[in-house]
């Protein structure tokens, strides 16, 4: 695929700290939820299950076949399973920056498509995908020091949810840390946003947008849909 001409592009200085970071966990933790920095299978679950409501109004099946999802910063992928074990028939492809962790997530779902990279080396002009979702990879500071400028704090991680919203076919959903938690709000090494300011960025360009909170002490969801009505099964 032909990499994205975008500028939002992370710097190779971000992507090598990103990768180097997922390296060392793995080779400390091997295939465990804290290697992908989650404290328990429980914490990484709990993300898991509010973000699969954006299915809510969708049957589990479908004549039509499966459901394509897409899932940025897919770690080891284990989202694909959780969705299957709910009884969702989905078409599941996954894209993480780390190369270490795109090969464990292979290993681990041999069956699987997985891509190695940002969201913008990838390009989309031809491919649509349903859902897209992504779950604890906006949590790290990102900072674009590309011509040595640095931009705003989460100014990434808006566009990544603008090119989420950009791709899909029906909804996105994604989690961030909350900023309103005190610890969150004061580890320099993560990037924490408040709901609200989110919801009014993405209100100005999606259709309808709801976000949920209260399920953990740091974390928010956000769904995104492309119609203003509930979508029909
Ligand atoms: C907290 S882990 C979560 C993994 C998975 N979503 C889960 O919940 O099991 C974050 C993942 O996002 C990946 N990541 C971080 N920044 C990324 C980016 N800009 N693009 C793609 N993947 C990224 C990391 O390599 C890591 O695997």
């Amino acid at each position: 695929m032909k990499p994205h001409t975008s500028s939002k592009r992370l710097s190779p200085k971000q992507r090598l700290r990103i990768q180097t970071r997922h390296r060392v966990s793995i080779e400390r933790f091997g295939y465990q939820p804290q290697a992908l920095y989650w404290s328990s299978r429980e914490i990484q679950q709990v993300r898991f299950d509010i973000l699969a409501r954006v299915f809510a109004q969708q049957a589990p099946r479908r004549e039509k076949g499966a459901f394509s999802v897409l899932d940025v910063g897919c770690g080891f992928a284990d989202l694909r399973n959780y969705l299957w074990d709910k009884g969702l028939d989905i078409d599941y492809v996954g894209i993480d920056l780390s190369e270490d962790m795109v090969q464990s997530a292979r290993f681990q779902y041999p069956d699987i498509q997985v891509r190695q990279g940002d969201l913008f080396d990838q390009d989309f002009a031809a491919e649509q995908f349903e859902f897209v979702l992504l779950s604890g990879a906006l949590n790290e500071v990102v900072e674009s020091d590309q011509k040595g400028q640095k931009t705003g704090q989460g100014s990434y991680a808006k566009a990544v949810i603008a090119e989420m919203y950009r791709i899909c076919s029906k909804g996105v959903a994604f989690n961030l840390l909350d900023a309103r938690n005190e610890w969150v709000a004061s580890r320099p090494d993560l990037q924490s946003f408040v709901p609200q300011e989110v919801v009014d960025y993405c209100q100005t360009f999606a259709e309808r947008v709801v976000w949920e909170d209260g399920y953990l002490d740091n974390d928010f969801t956000v769904f995104l849909y492309k119609s203003a009505e509930t979508v029909e099964a």
